[in-house]
């Protein structure tokens, strides 16, 4: 393929608008499932697929699928993309580099005047992140068939909405089950997404390519303790929850550095205080918890650490401790043919380009159950996200913009 010009410009003022359409004010990016936020990044998507003559269409989840339909749309199709929901004051970059930069790709391969034989899916994800109904990559664990329709119309926000409620609301129709892909759907899958991590620019290297993905499990914890005054209860009567969740945090922490494994990482993101008041003893509190490893068994292993301690403190001090597994999902392995198809691109370009693991998730987790998948990664500063510093340069994003566009003409054969 002769040289495809990325439009860098155009893609950063896109990637710019996208990110005003935040919760928080800029640098930082709060985007949650079905906020008027989110709403915005779903109209911005659809104007510029549009633009691009693209065939948009949306599922009951809230996926969006905008397809260059391909000179043969009876075979499988092509499919890339990523997500534009945002975790509370994060960055401009995690996600919509690999929806937006996915649309540009698709853009250069029309100005070169290369047409697909395979009709070429570039979806908008619903609700990557766990932000608002607690478990991440909603919209690609129901495309998989990973989430049974039941149980995600059961899932519940802070405000105590129902998904199921939640979506029809913001006018998503139809019905859940409808949001299953058929075998065979896609003959393959790769989404393009920064490093989230400090390898490929303290390597001087331009691009990775994802051999696997960590397994990703969270739990919810609840510890009910008995409350009280705090100036009335006096030590030795106590049944102080956040005391007992103070001592799981740690544990939490521990289970991370003492599973002898770096790949090990164990982090407690939430900690919900009730009366949370400062001269009432806290009766309960809730603690969430992201548990990863790229190895399933050393995963499993510090669950089950992390479960001993919760029950030990709970014991100790007389409380009630309950324990929800959100999700404990087994990693994935990318597709080598498409690993082989991003080495090719680069090499085309005369880009190095290091394998390695994603040790963040993505949606490509999921797909990777239903066609062969991997992910293109470009370095961001510092390996920082989920921050408002979140920062990858144009130069960069156009480069993994250009191997993407190679690799699913490479992969269209
Ligand atoms: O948490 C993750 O790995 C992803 O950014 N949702
Ligand atoms: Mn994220
Ligand atoms: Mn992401």
């Amino acid at each position: 393929m002769k040289s495809l010009a990325i439009d860098m410009a155009q893609l950063t003022r896109e990637l710019q608008t996208l990110s005003r359409f935040s919760d928080a004010e800029a640098p930082a990016v709060t985007r949650v499932l079905f906020t008027p936020p989110d709403q915005e990044a779903r109209t911005y998507f659809r104007k510029l697929a549009a633009d691009a003559g693209l065939v948009v269409r949306d599922d009951p989840a809230g996926n969006l699928f905008a397809r260059w339909v391909g000179r043969e749309p009876d075979r499988p199709a092509l499919g890339t993309g990523s997500h534009t929901d945002a975790i509370p004051f994060s960055g401009q970059y995690d996600g919509t580099v690999g929806v937006l930069g996915a649309i540009e790709a698709v853009r250069a391969l029309k100005r070169s005047g290369w047409t697909p034989r395979r009709s070429i899916d570039v979806v908008m994800f619903t609700s990557e992140e766990p932000t608002r109904f607690g478990i991440g990559c909603l919209g690609s664990r129901l495309m998989s068939g990973s989430l049974t329709p039941v149980a995600a119309a059961a899932l519940r926000d802070k405000e105590g909405l129902a998904f199921e409620d939640v979506r029809r609301g913001a006018g998503c129709t139809g019905e859940l089950a409808a949001v299953r892909l058929p075998e065979g759907f896609y003959e393959s899958f790769v989404e393009l997404h920064i490093e989230q991590g400090p390898l490929l620019e303290r390597e001087g290297t331009p691009i990775g390519a994802v051999t696997a993905i960590a397994a990703p499990a969270a739990l919810r914890v609840q510890i009910d303790g008995e409350g009280g005054h705090a100036g009335a209860v006096l030590m030795p009567d106590r049944k102080d929850a956040l005391c007992a969740a103070a001592e799981i945090v740690l544990a939490v922490e521990r289970a991370g550095n003492e599973s002898g494994r770096i790949d090990t990482v164990a982090t407690t993101g939430l900690c919900q205080v009730h009366p949370g008041a400062c001269n009432s003893i806290p009766s309960r509190v809730v603690l969430e918890i992201d548990i990863r490893d790229i190895d399933l068994a050393a995963r499993d292993g510090a669950v089950e650490k992390v479960r001993a301690a919760i029950m030990h403190s709970a014991k100790k001090r007389n409380l009630q401790a309950s324990i929800e597994v959100i999700n404990a999902d087994p990693p994935a392995a990318a597709g080598k043919e498409i690993v082989a198809a991003i080495q090719k691109a680069c090499s085309d370009m005369g880009l190095n380009c290091k394998t390695m693991v994603s040790r963040a998730y993505h949606d490509s987790l999921f797909m990777a159950r239903i066609c062969p998948t991997s992910m293109i990664f470009i370095p961001c500063r510092g390996g920082v996200s989920h921050r408002p510093d979140e920062y990858s340069c144009p130069e960069a994003i156009a480069q993994g913009v250009e191997v993407l566009a190679r690799t699913l003409a490479e992969l269209d054969g």
